[in-house]
């Protein structure tokens, strides 16, 4: 049985495939309207979320199964402090597949060890979120025609962010890619991510505070929002919630084929005048999010082969 807890859990092969199913379904959704007939997903949502629930949701039910869930820590039986082991266990008997979105670092993988169906990271506190890296790799690879050969601005909160954590890890099996890290210095990617990914493998980087010198070289500019709900201190948050705003000025510093990703939702970082610019392509990616995550459940319950 397979689970997705990081994106290391799938092969660089592994991913391509996944990603190639995932263009497929894109380009013949009525295709695999049946592949998961009579098929349950439990989504355990226990932090907040709009689009990777629903996204989950909807990618169930557009290969024809159905789902089931909690959508709240206080909706369900964690609050009458229920163990993810126990939780799991129940589900198991529930439903096919799970994903779980939990506030603890390392939750998705305590309910792998606990579980008898596939379990799928959909966030584990500031750790990781392996599926919003699925769906930035493929918007990455719809928009580019290649993942690699790249130099990827990685700008706002780099501590906290568990999509930028995630991108890093996948990114830096692919050739050529070099990353820019903008954040305050208080932000700044973690020294496992630092130490632990990007020196381990001898790839280029650079730590800066400024996005505007940044811009010119940039073929992707992945946003992030600074995470509100992990800072200690409100004031902390206050005086750093603003530290970029990515607006048409900024833009204009940038080549015509970088495009802008964030994994959304976004509060100020990006202002509502970029949403028009050709390059702004998170309204895009939220949508390659339900292709990936059909490909992903096909994958994990082993019906990647299914559909000719
Ligand atoms: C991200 C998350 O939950 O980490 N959102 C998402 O899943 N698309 C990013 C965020 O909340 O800032």
């Amino acid at each position: 049985m397979r689970h997705l807890i990081s994106p290391l859990d799938l092969s660089v092969a592994e991913t391509d495939r996944l990603l190639a199913l995932a263009s497929d379904i894109g380009k013949n959704r009525s295709a695999y309207a049946h592949v998961c007939d009579g098929k349950k997903l439990a989504t355990l949502f226990f932090e907040p979320s709009t689009r990777t629930r629903l996204s989950f949701e909807s990618a169930m039910l557009s290969l024809g199964g159905s789902v089931l869930g909690v959508s709240s820590a206080d909706s369900s039986s964690a609050a009458k402090g229920e163990s993810v082991s126990d939780t799991i266990r129940v589900v198991s008997c529930y439903a096919d597949i799970c994903a779980i979105r939990h506030p603890k670092e390392g939750a998705a993988l305590v309910a792998a060890t606990h579980s008898s169906i596939p379990v799928i990271n959909a966030g584990d506190g500031g750790h990781q979120h392996p599926t919003q890296t699925l769906t930035d790799l493929l918007t990455i690879y719809s928009l580019k025609g290649k993942i690699g050969d790249m130099t990827v601005g990685l700008c706002g909160d780099l501590k906290f962010g568990r999509t930028v954590h995630s991108l890093i890890h996948a990114l830096v099996r692919y050739p050529g890619i070099r990353f820019i890290l903008i954040s305050p210095p208080e932000l700044r990617v973690p020294d496992y991510i630092r130490d632990g990914v990007l020196e381990a493998n001898h790839i280029p980087y650079r730590e800066t505070t400024n996005l505007d010198d940044a811009m010119a070289e940039l073929d992707i500019l992945y946003m992030t929002r600074v995470q509100k709900e992990r800072f200690f201190n409100e004031e902390d948050y206050i005086r750093m919630k603003d530290s970029y705003i990515l607006d048409k000025e900024k833009m204009k510093l940038a080549k015509e084929d970088m495009y802008v990703l964030h994994p959304l939702p976004r509060v100020n970082e990006i202002s509502v005048e970029v949403d028009s610019d050709p390059r702004a392509a998170y309204f895009r990616q939220a949508q390659y999010g339900v292709y990936v995550r059909m490909a992903l459940i096909m994958t994990l319950l082993g019906l990647e082969g299914t559909v000719c």
